[in-house]
């Protein structure tokens, strides 16, 4: 069981059952997260948040003071993200880029163009000869390269060190920067490498990846003599929907990065999570609608389920959540309750995979009492298939705002 904040529960149990499923963003809990996050980094390092991991502008405006930009990862987001925060800087990426989203992209001066293949890099180059004479646009050349770690390659959630969509190959490195440092696109700047290679490590196998990335960068750059000048190595900080009280380990993290960046004087390196940052803020709540036993199990059924809150379905994982008892029950028939101490925690959509959670502990669990999911402040509502059934929507609470 996890415990949401007072501040989370009173808005829970205030709202009127017309108005649940809720998602509930505690922006004081995550302006307290990443200025500890920010603390932990040293100053070289720079922070951008992956907008993909929920882009609620509340939550893009609320992150600003803690990190230096947003990585975007589409046109659309490219858009939303510069109406939300506007004037941060932004780094634009993505596999598979239209030539509008790059042009939009150049005449908005984005901050950085993360290059993911040849064609990506010919598309912009193209694009960029357009541009006014003296015209800068800094470019990070994304590679897949290997995992420092080979045994977590095979993880689901690995993009580099294995067949992917992501990023360059690393046999078409030197194709890629000739074309850069030869002056074939004028406009272009190469700055350095990206490589986002996994989601869902912990400190030492994230900063293994980051080392040797960077040293795999460094050697690029003195093959072709050209100044690197930063590298992103991207996010992916674990999160353990298993363990909802524990947190990446920031420090040891920042001071890896501290080692790194010493040993390699002038480089910029940047680091840009999503998950690990906004995952603890939200809470998606609902009420239990109907208690029932099938097969020598019992189940409870809550009003929405993963078309809101898809996250358990994507992972396969048990949402931590906590029950909060409602003791009225403004119904004339009785009230369903669980007969078992353990009870599966089921959405209302017609697929066994509608599954919220497993063998919850929550004896005597009963219809009206509400539920409250943690760690769904990222990669939750956004991608979740809203529209399967064609159930209301939730309602949002931004709570803590400076509003
Ligand atoms: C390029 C890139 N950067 C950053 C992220 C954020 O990863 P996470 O939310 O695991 O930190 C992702 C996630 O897919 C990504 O693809």
């Amino acid at each position: 069981m996890t415990a949401p904040t007072a501040t989370v529960t009173d808005r829970v149990l205030s709202l009127d059952p017309t108005e649940l499923p809720a998602y509930v963003y505690d922006l004081a809990a995550l302006r307290e997260h990443a200025a500890s996050v920010r603390a932990a980094l040293p100053a070289n390092v720079e922070l951008y948040y992956a907008a993909k991991a929920n882009p609620e502008p509340e939550v893009l405006a609320a992150l600003g003071p803690y990190t230096d930009g947003y990585e975007v990862s589409s046109g659309g987001e490219l858009a939303h993200v510069a109406k939300a925060v506007p004037g941060r800087p932004l780094a634009f990426g993505g596999p598979g880029k239209t030539p509008a989203e790059l042009a939009e992209a150049l005449g908005r001066g984005v901050s950085r163009f993360h290059v993911e293949s040849l064609h990506d890099l010919a598309v912009l180059g193209t694009l960029s000869a357009g541009l006014a004479p003296g015209a800068r646009v800094p470019v990070l050349l994304r590679f897949n390269l290997p995992l420092a770690n080979a045994s977590l390659a095979g993880s689901s959630l690995t993009m580099g060190g294995r067949p992917t969509p992501f990023g360059l190959d690393p046999a078409d490195a030197d194709t890629a920067v000739r074309l850069l440092v030869d002056g074939r696109y004028p406009h272009l700047e190469l700055r350095g490498v990206h490589a986002h290679l996994a989601s869902g490590l912990e400190a030492p196998d994230l900063l293994a990846a980051a080392e040797s990335v960077v040293t795999w960068s460094a050697g690029l750059a003195a093959r072709h003599r050209f100044r690197l000048a930063e590298v992103n190595v991207g996010g992916g900080m674990n999160v353990d929907y298993t363990a909802p009280g524990s947190r990446f380990d920031w420090t040891a993290y920042g001071a890896g990065l501290a080692r790194l960046t010493a040993a390699h004087p002038g480089l910029t390196v940047r680091i840009e999570p999503g998950r690990a940052l906004t995952a603890y803020c939200g809470w998606y709540a609902t009420e239990v609608l109907d208690v029932k036993d099938s097969h020598g199990e019992t189940f409870a059924v809550v009003r929405g389920g993963t078309h809101h809150l898809r996250t358990p379905a994507t992972k396969g994982h048990d949402q931590p959540c906590s029950v909060l008892p409602v003791e009225t029950w403004p119904h004339p028939w009785p009230r369903p309750s669980a007969g078992r101490p353990l009870v599966n925690l089921t959405g209302q959509l017609c697929t066994p995979k509608d599954l919220l959670a497993r063998r919850v502990p929550a004896p005597g669990l009963r219809a009206g009492d509400r539920v409250a999911f943690a760690l769904a402040g990222a990669y939750a509502w956004n991608i979740s298939h809203h529209d399967f059934l064609m159930y209301p929507r939730p309602t949002f609470h931004f709570l803590g705002g400076h509003d």
